[in-house]
């Protein structure tokens, strides 16, 4: 195959093949952004993002929230693209520390943000994050993007003032955690000579005002940095002594592969800081791209954002998706329901995004039966001449009349099978598509034990650390040893009894 003058891996990825029209093979170009919708399980990462990372040679982002889809692609995204290359790297930001034992990514918040326009991407990043989580219905989500901004302003001085003075997260989160009685930073932003000017004004402004609005801001600022709030998390993901900050153009230099694990979780969603990092890397290869010779990533980069609504709504992703495919970075995306990218983007936004996407790859199953429908009107109808002969008392007559069919109705969407999908690709008619899982066939064998390995190896890894009973008697020992325990008089009654003499003897 390699030897071929033509090596179709090196422009593009393998979708599939066509079924209707029949027998085509079907490959995405890396410079076309492809949006993949399906509901849970209906193979949107096996059938489609997984094998397009596991074929790609270049260096590559990857949103993910299951521990399975990154055991999947780990151990081969490090293997050399050609025998006799050094291995890739890869590094995993693995907040809730789900897979021990992998290359960790250690990122600070604060590096950079001495420059104003970094500090307020960093800001808008972290904050975006936090609409995922918002109540499902239209005017709630709008809220949910008002507090966002206000976050962004009040987080954007916060990291602004910490980097210009030297201070760390550990101050950042002092100030999140009551972020109307800190005098800090606007002290800083207000005397600092290299500070954006009027950003003290920014932040008093959002921390100013009716109660009610600025208790929601300060909520939707702390959620935005509620990781950090856990001190295991923080140790993880931040650097310290020892432990510095990943290079990351340098990862992205030798074709490495930057993870980054959340998890479906309503108490601690990891989309702020996963939306921060994912902007940050992506940063980072567009300033490759840029000062490459060529100008453009060569391989380029790809950025595989599988549950994009719920891991990383990226702000900028219509941007870049418009501008930064022609400089050699990738995008596909992956999410379950439509209603879910209009609630991280809004209406609006999401329908520029659906606009601009160059492929939609669309799976069957789905309930959202308005979805299906629009998506059916995209296709159109084809019309359909018929010549109609008639023969009656008057002679013989033909006739001609038009008739429009719908190409695909809602329901035949709907009941698309398994390992098939949709696929509208540009102004090409509309296709159906057999893919395949990427544990089908004789590589699939190999892949299915590589990834047993896998996870027997990351199970090992967390065996070792310390369970909670060793800690509940670790600080136990330390409250008795610095009498932080319950006096021997502190006893509580039994209901009925004095409950509060009980609280303040
Ligand atoms: N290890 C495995 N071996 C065999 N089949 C699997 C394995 N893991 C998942 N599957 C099956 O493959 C199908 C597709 O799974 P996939 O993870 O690609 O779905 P998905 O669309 O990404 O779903 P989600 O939105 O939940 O991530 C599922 O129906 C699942 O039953
Ligand atoms: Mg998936």
């Amino acid at each position: 195959m390699r030897r071929h003058a033509f090596d179709p891996t090196d422009v593009g990825w393998r979708l599939g093949r066509s079924r209707v029209p029949h027998g085509v093979e079907l490959w995405c170009r890396y410079d076309r952004t492809t949006g993949v919708y399906g509901e849970q399980g209906s193979g949107k990462t096996l059938d489609l993002l997984a094998p397009a990372l596991l074929a790609h040679r270049g260096a590559a982002l990857a949103t993910l929230t299951k521990l399975d889809d990154l055991l999947l692609t780990a151990g081969r995204r490090q293997q050399p693209p050609h025998a006799g290359n050094p291995p890739r790297p890869i590094a995993v930001l693995d907040p809730f520390g789900a897979a021990p034992g992998l290359p960790e990514l250690v990122w600070d918040p604060i590096a950079g943000c001495v420059d104003p326009q970094t500090a307020e991407r960093r800001a808008k990043a972290f904050a975006a994050g936090t609409i995922t989580g918002a109540v499902t219905g239209g005017r709630q989500d709008n809220a949910a993007r008002f507090y966002a901004a206000e976050t962004a302003k009040v987080l954007q001085g916060f990291l602004h003032a910490a980097a210009l003075t030297g201070r760390t997260l550990e101050h950042v989160l002092e100030w999140v955690a009551n972020p109307v009685a800190a005098e800090q930073p606007a002290e800083i932003l207000q005397q600092h000579l290299h500070a954006a000017r009027f950003w003290d004004g920014l932040l008093a402004g959002a921390l100013h005002g009716s109660p009610d609005t600025v208790g929601n801001t300060v909520t939707t600022v702390q959620q935005a940095m509620a990781l950090f709030f856990q001190p295991e998390i923080r140790a993880r993901c931040v650097p310290s002594p020892g432990r510095s900050a990943t290079d990351l153009a340098d990862l992205i230099a030798r074709q490495g592969t930057v993870y980054l694990l959340g998890r479906e979780d309503p108490y601690a969603s990891a989309a702020p800081l996963m939306t921060a990092v994912a902007e940050h890397v992506l940063d980072t290869a567009l300033r490759a791209a840029t000062t490459s010779p060529h100008g453009r990533l060569t391989p380029c980069f790809l950025a595989c954002l599988d549950e994009l609504p719920s891991t990383t709504p990226l702000p900028t992703l219509r941007v870049r998706m418009a501008n930064e495919r022609a400089l050699g970075l990738s995008f596909i995306y992956a999410a379950q329901t439509w209603k879910q990218m209009v609630v991280s983007y809004g209406e609006d936004e999401a329908r520029s995004l659906f606009g601009l996407t160059n492929n939609l790859v669309v799976f069957g199953g789905g309930k959202d039966i308005h979805f299906y429908r629009e998506l059916s009107d995209l296709l159109d109808d084809v019309r359909i001449s018929r010549q109609t002969v008639t023969d009656g008392p008057g002679g013989v007559g033909t006739s001609r009349s038009g008739e429009d069919v719908r190409v695909l109705r809602p329901g035949d969407i709907r009941r698309i099978r398994e390992r098939h999908a949709l696929v509208i690709a540009g102004n090409a008619p509309p296709i159906i598509a057999r893919l395949q899982r990427c544990f089908d066939g004789k590589d699939g064998e190999q892949l299915k034990q590589e990834l047993d390995a896998a996870r027997a190896e990351v199970n090992r890894a967390r065996a070792d650390s310390s369970d909670v009973r060793e800690r509940t008697a670790a600080a136990l020992a330390y409250a008795r040893d610095h009498r932080l325990g319950p006096r021997q008089d502190e006893h509580i009654e039994p209901p009925f009894g004095s409950l509060p003499g009980a609280w303040s003897s």
